[in-house]
């Protein structure tokens, strides 16, 4: 396999052929294939789309690029393994770190492998790597210990779980080649399959702060990311979810990891995070055989969630994992800040309206929480908080939110960014729709 050629035939809109995709990837994960060709063909096939044969060779050849984790002799139940994961958005990193733990106290098994920062949405592998001592890429003995005492880690891809998606992501990060129906199905589908699930939730956004523009959008990605689910006797759950405003009210990484532990532990919850964390845990649990429908599977993960049993199992994870054993008492002790943090306010009374959920998500990268180029260091205590939610009144005395920056200079730019990308009106506007738009159902085919 020649990459150029492999590049040559996806830049002249000609379908790869399997070896060829198999080839490409194999090269990229050993390194025999350079960075700058992993981007050319990364942009060839933004530009040029795959077809659903290519797409489920794609996230094949990704997955084979390392282990496949074998449960089998593990003692855990097969049916019970379920795992979750978003196509991405601004503000929905969080979701996958309040999701896991409280599955698992609902009784479903989730071997969690995410992502980092993608572009201008943060990622759950870098806010992990924000708790000190926290081993985001863990040895297998002690990625499968930690499954089987706490019933639900979130790890990322490690040298030999999906290495090729570790990769590609660092190149997809900077060259603005995120957002594209095959790569993100080969990114997300080859981790999810390396874990060797029974059932997947995936949450597919769409809106400002989503790679998806639009609900079409989102519906062929779930589409494409069904497909390889279903051939690989994977079943799905697709929740089609709005994110055309900010989800929660932080974005960022050390700043997300406390609105998680503030929800889990009930100081303080978000309403729409509220509602899709009770859609996801719902249907993960129906898959898991652990209740008999997705209202009885909100009904459990309400329960689970008041009763502090979520919040209890991620302390657990974290302390099997490496980090402190006290974390979710105070996690704000064990987490960097920012020598500069101050309410942003807006240029004029009102109500918030909308907002460009990327250019919150752009600020944050500018403020060094994200990156610019792949081998780039990014701070995690840079961040932005208490977003205020589209209806809020805002005003001299209701910001728009606080930036936590490095320095003032950065703080003035984040704030310039935000107060453009945020619409303030006269009236309030109509109340959102639900965060759930739509549900696809996928069962695996037949074996
Ligand atoms: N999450 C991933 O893991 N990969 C993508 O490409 C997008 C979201």
């Amino acid at each position: 396999m020649q990459p150029q050629e492999v590049i040559r035939r996806k830049r002249d809109r000609r379908p790869l052929t399997t070896e060829e995709i198999r080839g490409f990837i194999a090269g990229a994960t050993d390194g025999s294939v350079s960075e700058g060709q992993i981007g050319a063909f990364l942009m060839a096939t933004w530009l040029n789309g795959m077809e659903q044969r290519e797409i489920t060779d794609l996230a094949i050849a990704m997955r084979d690029s390392g282990r496949v984790v074998d449960w089998s002799g593990s003692g855990l139940p097969r049916e019970r393994i379920i795992d979750k994961h978003s196509s991405g958005g601004v503000g929905d990193e969080k979701i996958t770190l309040i999701v896991v733990p409280l599955a698992a106290a609902c009784g479903v098994i989730v071997p969690n492998l995410s992502g980092r920062g993608l572009d201008y949405c943060a990622g759950e592998h870098d806010m992990l790597d924000a708790v000190p001592g926290y081993d985001t890429t863990p040895s297998p003995e002690r990625f499968t210990a930690a499954v089987r005492d706490v019933g639900g880690v979130i790890i990322g891809p490690t040298l030999d779980l999906a290495p090729a998606d570790r990769k590609l992501f660092f190149v997809r990060d900077v060259t603005a080649t995120v957002e594209s129906v095959p790569l993100i199905t080969g990114s997300i589908m080859s981790k999810k399959l390396a874990v060797s699930p029974t059932g997947l939730v995936i949450c597919v956004g769409s809106g400002s702060g989503a790679y998806m523009a639009t609900i079409e959008q989102a519906r062929e990605l779930a589409t494409a990311m069904a497909e390889v689910g279903a051939g690989a006797g994977v079943s799905s759950v697709m929740l089609l979810t709005d994110l055309d405003c900010v989800l929660g009210t932080t974005v960022g990484n050390a700043v997300g990891v406390v609105e998680t532990v503030d929800f889990l532990t009930g100081r303080e919850r978000d309403p729409r995070v509220l509602e899709l964390v009770l859609a996801i845990v719902a249907e993960m649990a129906v898959l898991a055989g652990v209740v008999a429908d997705a209202a009885e599977g909100r009904a459990l993960a309400l329960a689970r969630l008041e009763d502090g049993s979520g919040a209890d199992r991620f302390g657990r994870m974290i302390a099997a994992l490496g980090g402190p054993a006290d974390f979710v008492e105070d996690p704000a002790r064990h987490l960097p800040g920012a020598a500069v943090e101050r309410a942003v306010l807006p240029s004029r009374a009102g109500f918030v309206a909308g907002m460009d959920a990327k250019e919150i998500g752009l600020a944050l990268v500018a403020l060094g929480g994200g990156r610019k180029r792949p081998d780039e260091v990014i701070d995690f205590g840079v961040g932005i908080t208490h977003v205020a939610a589209v209806g809020a009144p805002v005003g001299p005395d209701a910001p728009l939110c606080v930036v936590k920056a490095r320095t003032e200079a950065e703080w003035e730019a984040a704030a310039a960014r935000i107060r453009a990308a945020v619409r303030v009106t006269d009236a309030a506007p109509a109340p959102l729709g639900p965060i759930v738009r739509e549900t696809l159902h996928r069962s695996a085919a037949p074996a």
